[in-house]
């Protein structure tokens, strides 16, 4: 089966194709979201909450990201896989950047990799994609700057942000990224991004107006039923269907209908 790759994301683009991109940590999630038909699957730093348990995506290490870029990368036959750079892996230096990106290409067997970043961070997704590194820029909502921003802000709500934001996206493009990754940006200002750039975006929280969306594959299913946010379109209730089933088994074991007999093997 032929891999898709960031020259095919690009063609998808120009043929006015919309992008869809989930998150997936481990082979068995990227099997079946690449069996689905997925283009892109995001090995994201939400692992640290969603895998993870933390608050934030801040404790994820560049190791602990790599390991379940390999794990995504063996049940993924078709998809791109992009690599999420976590928190301190890649700010301290240029030189860190490509360490860290480089080990997710060579040793997580990623297809991209995804920053985080303002115009500050132009400079260092240029030296990437020299190096042959695909980058992925992420904008507006950035879940690495949590403490400050004191909290998850909705961002580009007024013009001067808007500009500032549309300033970055421009500056990523002319840098070499080839996608950029709008997160928790207002309707218009994600559209305006989107039509300022000519490389795709991606969006999550941002309105209908990017090139493509992404979705955290946890939030996606249902599994918590506590995380309802207004950008969430919610396609299973993956919360249910766990608990019922392990509420069968539980049930079943107790009152001994499984196993049976069927379930074993007898001596010959
Ligand atoms: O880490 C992640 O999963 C992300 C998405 C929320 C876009 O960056």
């Amino acid at each position: 089966m032929k891999k898709i790759r960031i020259t095919d994301i690009a063609d998808k683009y120009r043929r006015g194709e919309r992008l869809t991109m989930i998150t997936a940590y481990d082979a068995t999630f990227a099997r079946l979201v690449d069996d689905a038909g997925i283009d892109m699957i995001l090995v994201g730093d939400s692992l640290g909450m969603v895998i993870q348990g933390h608050e934030t995506t801040l404790p994820v290490t560049i190791d602990e990201l790599i390991y379940h870029t390999r794990c995504a990368v063996r049940g993924a036959a078709r998809a791109m896989v992009v690599a999420d750079l976590p928190f301190m892996s890649y700010q301290a230096s240029r030189t860190q950047a490509m360490l860290a990106a480089g080990r997710a290409m060579k040793e997580g067997d990623a297809g991209a990799v995804k920053l985080e970043g303002g115009v500050e961070m132009a400079e260092t997704v240029r030296l990437l994609a020299a190096a042959g590194i695909p980058v992925m820029a992420h904008i507006g909502l950035r879940p690495q700057r949590f403490h400050q921003m004191g909290g998850y802000k909705m961002q580009g709500k007024n013009s001067v942000e808007a500009s500032e934001l549309i300033s970055e996206a421009k500056a990523f493009e002319e840098a070499g990224a080839f996608s950029i990754l709008i997160e928790g940006v207002a309707i218009e200002t994600a559209r305006e991004i989107t039509e300022a750039v000519k490389i795709p975006t991606v969006g999550i929280g941002s309105g209908p107006y990017c090139s493509g969306q992404v979705l955290v594959i946890y939030d996606l299913m249902g599994f918590n039923p506590d995380f309802k946010p207004s950008f969430l379109k919610t396609y299973a209730d993956g919360y249910k269907l766990v608990t019922d089933a392990v509420k069968d088994y539980i049930a079943d074991v107790r009152d001994g209908s499984f196993p049976s007999e069927r379930h074993g093997v007898h001596r010959s």
